[in-house]
């Protein structure tokens, strides 16, 4: 029997030639402007053998930023640089997803607009440090959103969406995962809101169904996947019934016959999980999401493999075996060794550790 992960996979409207799909990356290479060059095409052409690309999390408005050099998808000049992205990766047979990211409180005054607060559900402080152009710098306490600038914010992704449609595309994720803006709305020791986006399930989980909503509405469900990392406490997240809370999320995502439902597995390295709290992962939604699940956090072939065969998975993403392996889904096929990612050139830099991983036949 061949393996699972090398199998073809239907995903929305695709049909996909294998199952191994590269993780949403943030890099921080992305030039002034926020603006994707040369190099990040490169990147992304050299990886086009997955069966699917997800791009690095990209900011849908100027306040969604919360890190140095993550690219946009609010301008013309962004849209520009996506579009050679995906031309690059379609001339190579890829398909590619873009990913759409409002940070949140997980920011800086120097990352924003004016040097203006970071914008949240409620003005609660993460634990730590941002990462700013001058250095690490504590976190400050946000500022509440107004409910009446929440409608902003969805029209925000909708135009993100509409940005990626543009630049060429072949489907969005909306990242509701790690401690970010839409996360922070679900979670409720994030959220102290009490108007109609907080206080209950349903109200915490509002923001993030308008929002799929708004951009199922530009790409239809069947290009739009999201993500989801219920078990983790990275950002310093935590909810005091993960069970519900995103039992209801996944049960209520149902009705837009997305993509995909992308999961952060639990206790991933660097991840996290609230021991007082069961983990949730694949086997606990699979029952629950009437679609295709790609699971993702640290796994190898073996486990992707095991995952898919266990029957509570369909696609397993890859992260950093991808960064420092461009033709991870030849290497699997092969049974061949693989180069280890140097987590010094994870975050920034140029192109060393970032396109100069050798492919197998050069390495
Ligand atoms: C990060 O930059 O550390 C980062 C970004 C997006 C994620 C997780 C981590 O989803």
């Amino acid at each position: 029997m061949s393996a699972p992960l090398l199998s073809p996979v239907k995903l929305g409207r695709y049909t996909l030639p294998n199952r191994i799909v590269m993780a949403p990356l943030t890099r921080n290479r992305a030039a002034a402007g926020n603006v994707p060059t040369a190099l990040n095409v490169l990147h992304y052409e050299q990886r086009a053998s997955a069966g699917l690309l997800i791009t690095e999390a990209t900011q849908v408005c100027p306040e969604g930023l919360g890190y140095p050099n993550t690219p946009g998808i609010y301008s013309p000049e962004q849209v520009a640089g996506w579009k050679l992205v995906t031309d690059g990766v379609h001339a190579k047979g890829g398909k590619i997803f873009l990913q759409l990211w409002h940070v949140g409180r997980i920011s800086h005054p120097d990352l924003q607009p004016d040097g203006k607060l970071p914008v949240a559900p409620s003005a609660i402080a993460p634990e730590g440090e941002a990462a700013t152009y001058t250095g690490m710098k504590p976190f400050v306490t946000p500022r509440a959103l107004e409910l009446e600038e929440i409608p902003q914010i969805v029209e925000q992704y909708r135009l993100g969406a509409k940005n990626a449609l543009e630049a060429g595309f072949d489907g969005v994720e909306i990242h509701g995962a790690n401690g970010y803006l839409l996360d922070q709305f679900l979670q409720d020791n994030t959220n102290q809101r009490t108007d109609i986006y907080g206080g209950s399930i349903e109200n915490r989980a509002r923001l993030l169904l308008e929002v799929t909503e708004a951009v199922v509405g530009v790409w239809g469900g069947d290009r739009v996947g999201l993500r989801l990392s219920p078990s983790g406490t990275f950002n310093s997240m935590y909810d005091s019934n993960r069970v519900a809370t995103f039992g209801y999320a996944v049960k209520e995502l149902n009705r837009f016959n997305l993509a995909y439902l992308h999961l952060v597995a639990p206790r991933v390295e660097g991840f996290g999980s609230a021991e007082d709290q069961p983990d949730l992962g694949a086997e606990f939604f699979r029952p629950i999401f009437n679609g295709t699940i790609i699971t993702a956090g640290g796994y190898n072939f073996e486990t992707g493999n095991a995952a898919i065969a266990s029957g509570n998975a369909d696609l397993v993403a890859y992260g950093r075996l991808y960064i420092a392996n461009p033709d991870l889904v030849e290497r699997f096929a092969a049974g061949a060794s693989l180069n280890k990612p140097d987590r010094n050139t994870f975050y920034g830099g140029d192109e060393q550790g970032y396109t100069d991983y050798p492919a197998m036949a050069s390495a």
